[in-house]
């Protein structure tokens, strides 16, 4: 459709775009801080990663990337965990992304199309807005449930019955950690053939709650998985990140992407990261102490926090948010404001790193704060 010429000479982008805002989070000097607000893993990745990423030869640059064995190493890690993979998973049902944002991106420039419905949750993981308005897609944010932030079932159930394009779960949900069980999952794609249901499993190794232990995308082929190697395994610099479902879906959601768009430096990552589980093993292992004594220590200072699922929480200051997260950043600590969204405004977001990094956090905190000791 032709657009109505402008005043300032600049063409115009498709309505939809122009409706939008770019996505932009506060990505910039972060370097050598302590970042607790992108949920990022706080160590970094396994020594075998980099010892993987120094030993690529000049060559491999000038090359385009080659995906050979890498659906498969993703295939053989899920089977190796212990909770398993239920049935035979073939490689060509892993799709591979830059980023399981890619990923988001791609499902919906897939599958969403103009006045098509994306169902989600709120408030939830920012990226599946904007990329669901870049198609023209409406939006039905279901609140969670309160107090507590539980899992809206009834109310995603009666949505669902309107079959809307997609269903976005976030399991469990980024910033309010709501957790949904695998089997409820499974059942709200039961009821709603029709609609793609996406579930993003990106913090699902701190707390469980999987479908992959117990799906047969034969059976549910509407179903699609998400997993990411940025936030447990420490690649979130590299971007890479996978779509796990029926070979017919990941073939479609595949189709608009382009040929080469993930590096060969995040394949080469991939591979010696899906080898050594045993780091993010430990890894999450730690996270999960270091909630144990965060949550001990809120606890005892009788401030307001939730924490459920994933590896963040959300915490109230006395003071205004905005205020204390700048005062953190003064101090080194990065933390989000979740000012102005609906259900946590006044929280911020503090991500979970090891025992260490925490008690660092919990000190500087007090003082800016004035949590007792
Ligand atoms: C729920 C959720 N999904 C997806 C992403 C993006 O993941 P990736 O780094 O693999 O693109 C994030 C990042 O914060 C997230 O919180």
């Amino acid at each position: 459709m032709t657009q109505p010429p402008s005043a300032d000479g600049v063409i115009r982008a498709r309505s939809d775009v122009e409706r939008l805002k770019a996505y932009s989070a506060p990505l910039e000097g972060r370097r050598g801080m302590l970042r607790l607000d992108f949920n990022e893993n706080t160590i970094g990745p396994s020594p075998k990663v980099v010892e993987a990423l120094r030993a690529i030869p000049a060559e491999q640059l000038a090359v385009y990337p080659e995906y050979d064995g890498l659906r498969e190493a993703v295939v053989a890690n899920l089977a190796a965990l212990p909770a398993g993979l239920a049935h035979d998973l073939a490689p060509v049902c892993v799709g591979v992304f830059n980023g399981v944002d890619g990923a988001i991106h791609a499902v919906l420039q897939a599958y969403g199309g103009a006045g098509d419905t994306l169902l989600t949750t709120s408030p939830t993981f920012g990226y599946y807005a904007p990329c669901a308005g870049m198609q023209g897609m409406a939006i039905e944010a279901v609140p969670h449930q309160m107090p507590g932030y539980g899992f809206p079932y009834e109310a995603v159930m009666a949505a669902l019955a309107r079959s809307p394009r997609v269903l976005m779960l976030c399991n469990p949900n980024n910033p309010t950690g709501t957790r949904l069980e695998a089997d409820r999952v499974l059942s709200l794609a039961a009821a709603a053939p029709n609609t793609l249901v996406v579930v993003d499993e990106l913090y699902e190794a701190f707390t469980g709650d999987s479908v992959l232990p117990i799906i047969d995308f034969n059976a549910t082929p509407n179903l699609l998985v998400l997993r990411s190697l940025a936030k447990t395994a420490g690649l979130a610099g590299l971007r890479i990140g996978f779509a796990i479902g029926h070979a017919e879906v990941v073939d479609r959601v595949s189709r608009v992407t382009g040929p080469y768009d993930v590096n060969s430096l995040a394949v080469t990552a991939a591979f010696a990261a899906l080898e050594d589980q045993a780091f993010v093993d430990t890894y999450v292992a730690e996270v999960l102490r270091a909630r144990e004594f965060v949550v001990s220590e809120l606890e005892r200072a009788r401030v307001r926090f939730h924490v459920d699922g994933g590896n963040y929480l959300l915490l109230w200051p006395c003071r205004p948010a905005s205020a204390v997260e700048a005062e953190l950043r003064d101090a080194g600590i990065l933390v989000r404001s979740m000012v102005g969204k609906p259900q946590i405004d006044g929280s911020l977001r503090v991500s979970l790193g090891s025992t260490e990094q925490m008690r660092r956090f919990l000190e500087t905190y007090r003082l800016i704060d004035g949590l007792p000791d």
